[in-house]
C-alpha cells in the first residue's frame, strides 16, 4: 500500500504578464485551509517596460525566459523562520536564519498560470512547468490567472488562511479585467458582471499616461491624487444605475481627455504636452487625478455592494492590482461594514501579480483532485474563468 504523505508542498509559477514569479506553499493532505507560506519570489519587469509606457510583449517573454530559472531556484532556497527563533546554546542571542535548500524531490505538486495573459509570457511558465513535471513525473494543475486574484483574499496580513463565508462575491479589478464573480463555495463560481469596455486598471493607466505619469499608472495616479481635491471636477460615473452588474470606464477616460485638451495639457492624440502653460498646473493635475480616481472607486464600490446585496452574500472579496488602491480599500471596507458584509481584501503585496496567490488557488484545486499530467496542459491567452 502506498504511504500517504501528511504534508503537501506545492510549487506555483506565474508568468502571465510582466512579473516572473515562483512560490511554494505547504498544507495538510486534504485541507488547504492549513496552508502556510514556504517561499514567494517575484521578479518585476517594471523598469524594463517603463520607457515604453506599457508592457512590451516580446521583451516580456524574453525577460521571463531569462528570469524563470533564477526565480525558481530562489523559491527553493528557503530561509527558515523557525531557525531564527531558536536560542543559541551559548547564551540569549539568536542564531542567524538558516537557509535550507529544497529540491524538486521535496515538491509534491506543480501549478502554473495557463491563461489569460500574453501568450509569449504564458508559454515560458507553462513550458518550464511541463519540463519539471515530465522530468519528475509530478502532478500538475493548470490555473486561471484570475483565480489567483480571487484566492489572494483568502490569506490575511499574517499569512494565515481565512476562508470567506458563502455565498460570497469577488470583485476582481486588474489591468485586464473588471469582474464580479459570485462564489457558491471555494471552487464553484459564476461571473455576474464585467466591463463592457476598459478594465478599471486600464482606466487608471490611460488617465495616468495623459497626465504624464510613469507606467504602471495606477500607483502613480493614486500618489498624485493624495494632494488633489476630488470634488474639483465632476467626471462621469458610467453605468452606475444601469440595473445590471456591468461596468464601463471608457466614458470617464474620454471625459478626462476632453478636460485636459481644453486646458492645453494633452494634444489630439492624448499625449501630454510638455511645458503646458497654465496657472497652477501642479494643482490642476492633482485635482484631475483625485477626481478621476474617486469616479473609478465610486463606481466599483457602489456596483459591488449593490450586487452583494442583491445576491445576499455574506462576504465580499477584493483582488487584482487595483485592490492595492488605498481609497478603494477604505471605501469598500466602510460601505461593506455598513451593510453587514465581511470584507476580505487581498493583502496589498498580493494584489498585483505574484505566484503565492496562484499557489493558494493551486492548493484548493489539489485538495479537490483537479490534477493532471504535463501532457494535458497548455498556455491559452484567452482562457475563460470557470
Ligand atoms: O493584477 P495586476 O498586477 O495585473 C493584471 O492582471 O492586469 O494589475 C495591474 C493593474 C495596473 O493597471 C495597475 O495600474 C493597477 O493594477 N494598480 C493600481 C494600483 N496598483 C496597481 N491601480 C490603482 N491604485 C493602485 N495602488
Ligand atoms: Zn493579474
Amino acid at each position: 500500500m502506498a504511504l500517504t504523505k501528511e504534508k503537501i508542498k506545492l510549487l506555483a509559477i506565474e508568468t502571465s504578464c510582466d512579473e516572473t514569479a515562483a512560490a511554494i506553499v505547504e498544507f495538510n493532505q486534504g485541507d488547504a485551509s492549513t496552508l502556510s507560506v514556504v517561499s514567494s519570489v517575484v521578479a518585476s519587469q517594471i523598469n524594463l517596460h517603463k520607457k515604453y509606457g506599457g508592457v512590451f510583449p516580446e521583451l516580456a517573454s524574453r525577460a521571463h525566459s531569462q528570469k524563470i530559472l533564477p526565480v525558481y531556484k530562489e523559491a527553493l532556497r528557503v530561509t527558515s523562520k523557525q531557525a531564527n527563533r531558536r536560542k543559541s546554546t551559548k547564551g540569549d542571542s539568536y542564531l542567524p536564519p538558516a537557509t535550507c535548500h529544497l529540491s524538486l524531490n521535496d515538491i509534491d505538486a506543480l501549478a502554473v498560470t495557463a491563461g489569460p495573459g500574453l501568450i509569449g509570457s504564458l508559454i515560458v511558465g507553462v513550458e518550464f512547468v511541463r519540463g519539471l513535471a515530465s522530468a519528475s513525473n509530478k502532478p500538475v494543475i493548470a490555473l486561471n490567472h484570475l483565480e489567483g486574484h480571487i484566492f489572494a483574499s483568502f490569506i490575511n496580513e499574517n499569512t494565515k488562511i481565512e476562508e470567506p463565508t458563502y455565498p460570497a462575491l469577488a470583485l476582481v479589478v486588474s489591468g485586464g479585467h473588471t469582474l464580479l464573480v459570485l462564489l457558491k463555495n471555494n471552487l464553484e463560481r459564476e461571473i455576474i458582471g464585467t466591463t463592457v469596455d476598459d478594465a478599471a486598471g486600464e482606466a487608471f493607466d490611460k488617465i495616468a499616461r495623459m497626465l504624464g505619469l510613469p507606467y504602471p499608472g495606477g500607483p502613480a495616479l493614486s500618489k498624485l491624487a493624495e494632494s488633489g481635491n476630488p470634488g474639483a471636477y465632476d467626471f462621469p460615473r458610467s453605468m452606475l444605475h444601469s440595473g445590471d452588474n456591468n461596468f464601463s470606464f471608457s466614458g470617464l477616460k474620454t471625459s478626462v481627455f476632453y478636460k485636459l485638451r481644453s486646458l492645453g495639457m494633452v494634444d489630439n492624440k492624448a499625449e501630454p504636452v510638455a511645458n503646458a502653460k497654465i496657472d497652477d498646473i501642479d494643482k490642476v493635475r492633482a485635482d484631475i487625478a483625485a477626481a478621476a480616481q474617486t469616479a473609478i472607486v465610486d463606481v466599483l464600490v457602489s456596483k459591488a455592494i449593490a450586487a452583494a446585496r442583491q445576491h445576499k452574500v455574506r462576504s465580499l472579496l477584493v483582488g487584482g492590482g487595483v485592490a492595492a488602491n488605498t481609497l478603494l480599500r477604505k471605501k469598500i471596507s466602510h460601505t461593506a461594514k455598513q451593510n453587514n458584509i465581511k470584507v476580505h481584501l487581498s493583502p496589498v503585496n498580493l494584489s498585483t501579480d505574484n505566484a503565492l496567490s496562484m499557489a493558494i488557488a493551486g492548493a484548493y484545486h489539489y485538495v479537490n483532485g483537479d490534477v493532471t499530467s504535463w501532457q494535458n496542459i497548455d498556455a491559452n491567452a484567452s482562457l475563460q474563468l470557470k
